[in-house]
């Protein structure tokens, strides 16, 4: 495998098995010896900028801590608060960015067909590593923590015949980003697992990654069906993920509305879309279709009471926590193994 100093992370389809196999085997040592309490400065004097266009909790503080871990320094941006806010383009930034530090890290996840594409402009302009912290076509950070979770509870060898629910489930906040499932479908194929993908009529994903989770499937000889029915998609699970995602034709009607009203309105028409599946909740009796020894698993923040019960979030199959620690780990590993020191 060669090395990935200086590679870009914005789609797990970017790596090879064998690169994310190594991330993955680092973030477990880092793991380890953070519980042990050594130190790891792999990373002294560095500077990654986090660049966010949406909120975060996990995903900030997973690399700000994470960067303090390594010895670097993590200098947090506000899109907002930043000249992109006045028009400056997205190879700008990456060219000055690049130019003071060892890596960039961008989110920018609620319009569909920008995030991917704004981060692959700053690639563009920089020898730094961009690193996705969440875009309109994956959340490649937040997987590789999904996927270390379930080797540390299923094992590390053969995931083969194990399956997945990555299934749409009721929110009543927001539109969330459509990341998080096509990252989980084009990944967890390639992992070994059979997923199954299901949500209401009108809650599509975008055709590129549904396309990958078919060749990935095809590619690894594991399976990858899409229904319209949450029953179905639990039954005989060892691992269900119910989270919620906008509905594909509104989100793309917000991305073009011409002004604050428009896209108000068009918000409000998604979630009153949202509220006819209430429905789509995972709760104990969804539990019960899965195998006994199944996990529910969510990249969080989730709405409880919308997407879950207390019941499941707080129950025995819940390893949400496990999951949200691991974030830390894995964010680590991917700055240690792209972040170089200068001159390259
Ligand atoms: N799962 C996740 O990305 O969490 P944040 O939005 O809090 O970063």
């Amino acid at each position: 495998m060669s090395s990935l100093k200086g590679k870009d992370y914005i789609e797990t389809q970017d790596l090879s098995w064998g690169e994310l196999d190594a991330l993955l085997e680092l973030a477990d040592e880092l793991k380890a010896k953070f519980h042990r309490g050594e130190k790891t400065r792999l990373l002294p004097d560095q500077t990654i900028f986090l660049l966010f266009f949406d909120n975060s909790t996990r995903t900030r503080n997973a690399f700000e801590a994470g960067a303090t871990q390594l010895g670097a320094h993590a200098h947090f941006l506000d899109s907002k608060l930043s000249q992109i806010s006045h028009g400056e383009t997205a190879y700008d930034t990456g060219k000055i960015l690049g130019s003071m530090g060892h890596g960039i890290a961008i989110r920018h996840d609620l319009i569909l067909h920008e995030g991917n594409k704004f981060m692959r402009q700053v690639a563009e302009a920089t020898d730094v590593p961009v690193i996705n912290m969440q875009c309109d076509v994956d959340h490649p950070t937040q997987t590789l923590a999904d996927l270390q979770t379930i080797r540390e509870l299923f094992g590390k060898g053969d995931l083969r015949g194990r399956k997945i629910a990555v299934s749409w489930a009721y929110s009543p906040s927001y539109a969330k980003p459509l990341s998080v499932p096509q990252g989980l479908i084009t990944l967890m194929t390639r992992a070994g697992l059979d997923v199954a993908l299901a949500h209401p009529p009108g809650y599509r994903l975008m055709e590129q990654t549904l396309e990958a989770a078919r060749n990935n499937a095809r590619e690894a000889g594991t399976k990858f069906e899409v229904v319209e029915d949450m029953d179905a998609a639990f039954a005989d699970a060892d691992i269900v993920y119910p989270k919620s995602w906008g509905p594909y034709d509104l989100m793309m009607q917000r991305r073009d509305a011409v002004d604050a009203g428009q896209m108000a309105a068009i918000e409000k028409e998604m979630l009153a879309m949202n509220a006819r599946y209430k429905n789509w909740i995972c709760d104990e009796r969804r539990m019960k279709l899965a195998k006994e020894t199944a996990v529910y698993m969510h990249c969080l923040p989730a709405d409880r009471g919308a997407e879950v019960t207390d019941a499941v979030f707080d129950g025995p199959q819940s390893v949400v926590f496990q999951e949200a620690e691991n974030r830390l780990h894995t964010a680590k590993a991917i700055m240690a193994a792209t972040m170089r020191e200068r001159p390259f």
